[in-house]
Order: structure tokens, then sequence, then C-alpha cells
């Protein structure tokens, strides 16, 4: 990104807003043509139809990716450092992979995978730990135009199953197995799982060494990385997309049970998350960047991955986790490599102030420019302890709004341009037009209220569709407010126009960072036999954000199953079909839900009552059996 493009001040940002709110298809035609390499312009920068949900950018124009993210910084930064690899346990030493051998290691993946019968359009599921080689899959699959999806490699064999299933993919490219912390993660025998529930399809699983563990390897479908790899040719002929063809598929929970595949192509992608790298983390050219997310998240994709390689920037992709060996393990790596940026999620920095702070105070965090958060409301005490403890109250702090389906940062301070305000996300960025809507659709104008937070128009990356269902992609961002995109959040706006996202007002919750959709938690309980109906909410909890807390009836069969036994068995059930982090805090088992006369569940006496707060539940003259409240609000786990 040139430096034209670089906000200083506080007049220089609300002039590019006002330019990009004004003319937003001039503004982003002077940041495409200026900051990236093209095979052939556009025909048109913007084509769109809100309520049909179509949307268009750089209409024709032909690029790659990969030439803005790799090939392009040879000559000028083939030696500087492109990724930092530091594994899991610090005793392994750190890898640094420079733009040369990065785009030397893409262009043999890239053979590999052609030579598997990989082509342009084809989806790779890809399921491998936080190694190098899942980011050179990533480029691998970009160069030569087949669609990556990653799955975390947190979840359970079913949620890859069904991954897999909806996206089509012929490839699984994995790992023998990762390291997290103390654990080691058998990620082969998940997919062979996985591929046991689904087994069509998949032609090939490509294994790559990590752990060096015996696993099983299939006859004439389970193929070592290795055996190929070390035969590939490391010259590549990059492909030449279309704007608007697909670059990734990423799943993200929902209202119902399957889980949406956010497709996002080739062109607005790569303009979006380049430019708001460039800014929200005012990047330079030597400095040492970090993102502690996973790559099987957006954050990982756009800023590990994408929006830093086009920049040009060094950054580092860590294997471990903040307690591993030690609760300092984040500030000894920010000291070892001398990170400048450091962006993290407020779980993290909840669970890291819990200990001693002399974990912190024992390493130099004095090269630290900016530090970042991501992924849920940060709170007034973990955004100071944040300030005071990581930021040496002299970093200011990017609190960045966004989610898997804008593809990148939408509201966020400009560090050292816009004031921060605790646990406010601020200003949109330029392009970025938030409103405020009421639940009867009308827009709220005034300053000082809270409402449904919608975006008025595209931005360049904003997710196209989703993947092979449209309608549900119009249903689920489009209809409830006509013609405006709809985030699922609530905001509110301060006097000056900053926003403070409140949290999710659909069936969304948060955990430590990760979306979960009550749908598909209620029905892995609904799969237990002795289960009849179940509901989940959140409540707040002061390291995860929001636990779950269910509320389950048991079918009337006359056994009597020790409740113990069942809590288990049913936290068992969630790790295997969705994986450890949708397991329940707390499960109370109840006779009944209170139900409106339609016959919905009304979550929010469930929600209320998993708080703690007796009191506010609102309305409830709709409700069907009004006397189980009582019976709830006795029984209710503390
Ligand atoms: C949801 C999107 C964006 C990458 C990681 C999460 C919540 C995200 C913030 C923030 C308050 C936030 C929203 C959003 N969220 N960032 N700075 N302040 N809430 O991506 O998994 O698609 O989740 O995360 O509720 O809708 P995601």
């Amino acid at each position: 990104m040139s430096n034209n493009f670089k906000i200083n001040n506080l007049p220089e940002y609300f002039k590019q807003y006002k330019k990009s709110i004004k003319n937003p298809k001039k503004f982003w035609n002077e940041v495409a043509d200026n900051n990236f390499v093209w095979y052939q312009r556009w025909s048109k920068v913007l084509k769109y139809n809100m309520e049909e949900a179509r949307i268009t950018w750089f209409k024709n124009a032909k690029l790659n990716i990969t030439k803005n993210c790799l090939d392009r910084h040879l000559n000028k930064r083939g030696d500087k450092t492109a990724i930092i690899w530091e594994p899991n346990n610090p005793s392994e030493e750190a890898q640094y992979i420079t733009y040369k051998d990065l785009h030397q290691r893409v262009c043999k993946m890239a053979n590999v995978l052609t030579e598997l019968g990989v082509q342009k359009g084809d989806r790779v599921c890809i399921y491998l730990p936080m190694i190098p080689e899942l980011a050179i899959t990533m480029l691998a699959c970009a160069k030569m135009g087949a669609v990556h999806s990653v799955i975390f490699a947190g979840f359970s064999a079913s949620a890859i199953a069904s991954r897999v299933k909806d996206c089509g993919a012929k490839i699984i490219i994995c790992a023998d197995g990762g390291y997290r912390g103390n654990k080691t993660i058998d990620l082969k025998g998940i997919v062979d799982e996985a591929l046991a529930q689904h087994p069509s399809g998949v032609e090939s699983v490509l294994v790559v060494r990590r752990t060096h563990h015996t696993v099983n390897m299939k006859d004439g479908r389970d193929l070592w990385l290795d055996d190929y790899y070390s035969k590939a040719s490391s010259d590549f002929v990059t492909k030449i997309m279309d704007a608007e063809d697909p670059l990734f598929i990423l799943y993200t929970s929902g209202s119902t049970g399957k889980p949406k595949g956010m497709l996002h192509t080739c062109a607005g992608y790569m303009v979006y998350t380049a430019y708001t790298f460039k800014n929200v983390f005012d990047y330079q050219e030597n400095d040492i960047y970090w993102c502690s997310a996973d790559i099987g998240w957006i954050t990982g994709h756009s800023y590990i991955l994408y929006g830093p390689l086009c920049n040009g920037a060094t950054t580092i992709i860590f294997e471990g986790t903040p307690t591993y060996p030690q609760p300092d393990r984040f500030w000894e790596i920010i000291d070892k490599h001398k990170v400048t940026q450091f962006y993290t999620a407020p779980t993290a920095i909840r669970s890291l102030a819990k200990e001693n702070s002399d974990w912190v105070k024992q390493h130099n965090l004095s090269t630290l420019r900016i530090i970042g958060s991501v992924g849920e409301p940060i709170n007034d005490e973990a955004w100071h302890w944040y300030n005071d403890h990581v930021g040496n109250k002299k970093c200011p702090i990017v609190d960045t709004w966004w989610q898997t389906e804008t593809g990148g940062i939408l509201i966020s301070p400009i560090p050292f341009v816009t004031p921060t305000k605790p646990t406010y996300a601020t200003l949109p960025l330029p392009g970025i037009q938030p409103v405020l809507m009421d639940d009867k659709r009308n827009e709220i104008t005034e300053n000082q209220v809270s409402g449904n937070l919608c975006i008025r128009f595209p931005w360049p990356g904003i997710a196209r569709s989703i993947w092979g269902d449209h309608q549900r992609y119009i249903d689920t961002y489009f209809s409830s407010f006509p013609g405006k995109y709809f985030t699922g959040d609530g905001a509110l706006r301060d006097e000056v126009g900053y926003y403070r996202i409140t949290g999710r007002v659909d069936d969304v919750i948060i955990v430590s960072g990760h979306n979960l959709g009550t749908a598909p938690i209620e029905d892995s309980i609904n799969l237990h036999p002795a289960v009849a109906e179940s509901a989940i909410v959140g409540y707040p909890h002061d390291v995860k954000g929001n636990g779950l807390y269910g509320y389950v009836i048991l079918k009337e069969t006359g056994e009597t199953r020790h409740k113990v036994n069942l809590k288990k068995e049913i936290n068992l059930l969630i790790s295997d079909t969705i994986g450890p982090i949708a397991k329940l805090d707390k499960i109370q088992f109840v006779s009944a839900l209170p139900k409106t006369r339609s016959g919905k569940i009304m979550r929010r006496i469930l929600r209320k009552i998993a708080e703690g707060d007796f009191n506010n539940f609102g309305d409830t003259s709709t409700l069907l059996n009004p006397e189980i409240i009582e019976e709830i609000k006795r029984e209710r786990i503390e």
C-alpha cells in the first residue's frame, strides 16, 4: 500500500471519510488503482442491488491475490522475512521465512495440488494446526485459483463432515497431529472419523508431518505431503482470476444447525484487507506485526495472512497457547521478536489479566506501538488492564469491530488519529456507512441511542453469498432491514457519533471470541436418547465473556439416570458434534420451557434467570405456561 492512502491525522480522516461517502466508487477506484498489480483493469468499479444481495466490485478486472502478496515483493523484499513461525514449544526453533522462500514453497505446493488433480474452482478443505504449511496451502490454492475452506483445527469430526459435504471438496489437507500447549491433537484421526461419516466425494487426504505420530493411511486415498513436495518444481504459472471469482469459503455458525459458508471473492477482498491493514495498524516497512488469532478464523485470513502480505509485512504465526509453558508466553514472544503491533481477543486479555502482573513486567514490551482487540466487546476492566500493563499507557488500543461476513474491519479507531474511548470501537473506516435501526425498521438519526446495527452501502470486502444458498444469504442479512446489510449486532452511538458494540441481538452467543449458534448446540444435545428438548442461553462470564447455560427437558421414560452422568454425556456429545468450545458451563434439568402460545421459547426469560436477574422479565402475557418460571428460578444453577 502506498503512503498516499495512509490517514495521518483527524482532519485527514474526516476528509477521506467524506470523500468515500460522497463518491464511494471514485474513492475505491483510486485505492485499487494505486496499490495493486492487475493483469487487467476493471470496466466498472461497483454494481449492486441490496434487495437481491448482488454485489460486484471491480467488474472484469483480472488479478491474482498472490501476485500482490508474494511475487511483486520479490525484487524489493525478496530477503525480507514474510513469516516468523513461533512453535508451540519454545525450545523448538522459530522459523524465519523470507518472501523468496515463501514464494517458492507456495509454488511447490501449487504443483503438488495440481498433480493431485486440483483445478481452478475446486474446493480444498484445510484442517491444519498453526504451522507454515497452513499459510502455504492457502496461498497455493489462491495461486492456482482453487477455493480454500479452512476448518479450525479445534472443530470435531462431524463439523468437518458437514463442511466438506457442503462445499463439495475433493481433497482435505491435514496433519498427522497438532500441538496445543501440553496437548497433542490427533488431527488425522479426526479427519478419518469425519470421512467415515461422510465418505462420498473426497478423493484424497494429503497429510503434512508435524508430530510424527503413527497414523492410519488409507490405501488409494491418503498421501504424505513429503512424497510429493520433495519432487515438486518451484515454477508455477499463476492463474489469472476474475475479480469476482471465489477466493475462499469460511464457515460461520448461524441460526440453524447448518453452518453458513461465507463466500469471499478475489479483488474486493484483497483491496479491502490491504487498505484496512495499512490504516488500522499504521503499518510501516520494518514493523513486526503479530495477530494471535488462529488462521482458521476470518481474523487470521485477513490480518495474519492476506492483509499483511499484501503490504509486504512481517507477520508472526504462533502455534501455541497464551499460557504454555507459562502464563507469560505472549509477553515472551513480543519481547523475543520485538513486536510492534499486537492484535488479540478480549477473552485472552481477561484470562491473562487474572495472572500475576509480574508475568508481564518480566518482559520488555517497549517495541509495541499499537495494540488491538477483536472478536467480542472488550469490557472496561480488560480495556484498562490492556492499556496499563501491555500498552504501558502509550499504545493506542484499536478496538476493531467486524465479522466473518465483512471480510475486514469496519469500525475502529485509527491509531494516533482517532482519540480512543474505553469499550468503544469508535468511528467507521472510510467507505463504511453504519446506521442504527429501531425494531420497527426506522432509521435512528440522533446520537446517544442504541439500535440494530446495519450498513447502508456495500464496501469491497463484503461477502458475496453463502456457498450454494444465495437465498439464505438474502434472508439472513438483507431482509430484516430491506436495502441494508444487517449485522446481527446491537450498538450504541454516543454524543460525538462513536459506536460501542453492545453484542449480538440474534441467537448467536460469543464464547471466548467464538461465534456459537444456539441451534446447532441444541440439535446436538437433543441427539441424547434421554433428552426431549433443550434451550441454550448465554450469561456473563468473567473470562469467556459469555458462558453457556443449558435448560434441558428429559424424556419421561421412568428411568432414573444419574444427573451428573447425564451432564457429562451431554457435554461429550457437544464436544463430538461441534467441538469442546461449545461445551455447557451449566446444565439445569427442567420439566418444561417457557413458551409462547405460538410455541416459541421465550429465551429472554431464560437469559434473565441464567444471569440471576429475577425481576426484569418484561411482558410475559403471551406465555402459555407462566407457572414454569417459578420452578426454573427455584432450581437455577449458581
Ligand atoms: C461478531 C463476528 C471479526 C473477526 C472475529 C470475529 C463480535 C467482533 C468486535 C468488537 C464487539 C465484536 C460481533 C460480531 N465482535 N469484533 N471489536 N467489539 N464485538 O468474527 O466470528 O464472524 O464474529 O463478533 O458480535 O458480529 P466472527
